[in-house]
């Protein structure tokens, strides 16, 4: 390998930084160049390319979001706006792109891939942690953090006005945050899309808590969960009368400086990504898990669900009496 690409992709997550860092230095201390692509798919096929040096990445690993821009890309979910990404990379004679990202960026390197023979590796960026193939996602840590962090304050409030929170979380179809926050944060119940649980025993759980003393309580909802935290909320202000309120946290857990968990997880899987390359690896995203890295074929990072932590699942009930 001569020259890779590096891009960011999708929804940005706090460590996408330290992702791109740890591929340009890693690669420059392996005498290959680095080529970073713009605004994701989107810079690629437009031909947003520039040369990275390891002091272009100087002073990021603290920072949230990505210097390199992300974007949505709808071009490139046709043949012709691949064949002309293709096109740039092979103008740039890059031999291998990083794609940092979600499943809907890995799809994006997948095909490149399948269509145009270039080698991807993908680097698991994404705040919902639900790619199949790595215990945790580069974001996800700090997106807990983020998220946690106002529910403690909106216990505050809610516990002076003697109300009933009713918390939303992100996580798109999964509930790793939710969960994580419901623990953490102490919750009463908590919902998460992949339990078909109905809302109506809410209202149960939240009587039988007035009944024990609590005046105020909080629930969290995963955004997955069908009707979210409005049709929790309205489930428990019709079915107990109480005083409730909705928040609905949204892109704020995106942002922010990356927790240490996240950059040094994003500094090991940006570092693996290279050697992967390197070592003729390809259509494969470097994850960690059971102590070491893992290689996960593209593919099987979205077809392959990642369930939640059922013994974590069990111990939010367990604590919430
Ligand atoms: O995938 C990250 C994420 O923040 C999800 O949790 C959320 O559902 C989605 O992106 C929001 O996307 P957008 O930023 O395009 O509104």
């Amino acid at each position: 390998v001569r020259r890779l690409a590096v891009l960011t992709s999708g929804g940005d997550a706090p460590g996408m930084n330290a992702a791109i860092r740890a591929v340009v230095r890693t690669a420059t201390q392996q005498g290959i160049e680095v080529v970073g692509v713009r605004r994701g798919f989107s810079g690629l096929h437009r031909g947003e390319l520039a040369v990275l040096g390891p002091r272009d990445v100087a002073n990021t690993i603290q920072r949230g979001g990505t210097i390199l821009l992300t974007a949505r890309s709808h071009t490139w979910r046709s043949p012709e706006g691949r064949a002309r990404g293709a096109q740039v990379l092979r103008d740039w004679n890059v031999d291998g792109l990083i794609v940092i990202g979600g499943d809907g960026s890995f799809h994006g390197g997948h095909y490149l891939q399948e269509e145009h023979g270039i080698p991807v590796i993908g680097v698991p960026g994404t705040i919902d942690n639900d790619l199949y193939g790595t215990d945790h996602t580069i974001g996800y840590f700090t997106a807990v953090e983020t998220a946690l962090d106002a529910v403690d304050k909106l216990r505050d409030t809610g516990a002076s006005h003697e109300r009933i929170f009713v918390i939303e979380v992100m996580g798109r179809h999964a509930g790793h945050i939710a969960l994580d926050v419901a623990v953490a944060g102490g919750a009463e119940e908590v919902f998460i899309p992949e339990d078909a649980k109905s809302v109506e025993g809410v209202v149960e759980i939240v009587k039988a808590s007035v009944a024990k003393g609590k005046a105020s309580s909080i629930i969290i909802v995963a955004e997955g969960y069908p009707g979210g935290a409005q049709g929790v909320a309205d489930a428990i202000a019709s079915g107990t009368g109480l005083e409730t309120r909705v928040s609905i946290l949204g892109h704020i857990q995106r942002g922010g400086a990356p927790v240490s968990s996240d950059r040094v997880l994003a500094s090991r899987l940006g570092e693996a990504a290279v050697y992967a390359l390197m070592d003729g690896q390809k259509g494969v995203m470097v994850g960690r898990g059971g102590g070491g890295i893992m290689y996960t074929p593209l593919h099987e990072t979205w077809e392959k669900r990642k369930d939640v932590n059922r013994d974590l699942y069990r111990c939010a009930k367990t604590l919430s009496i």
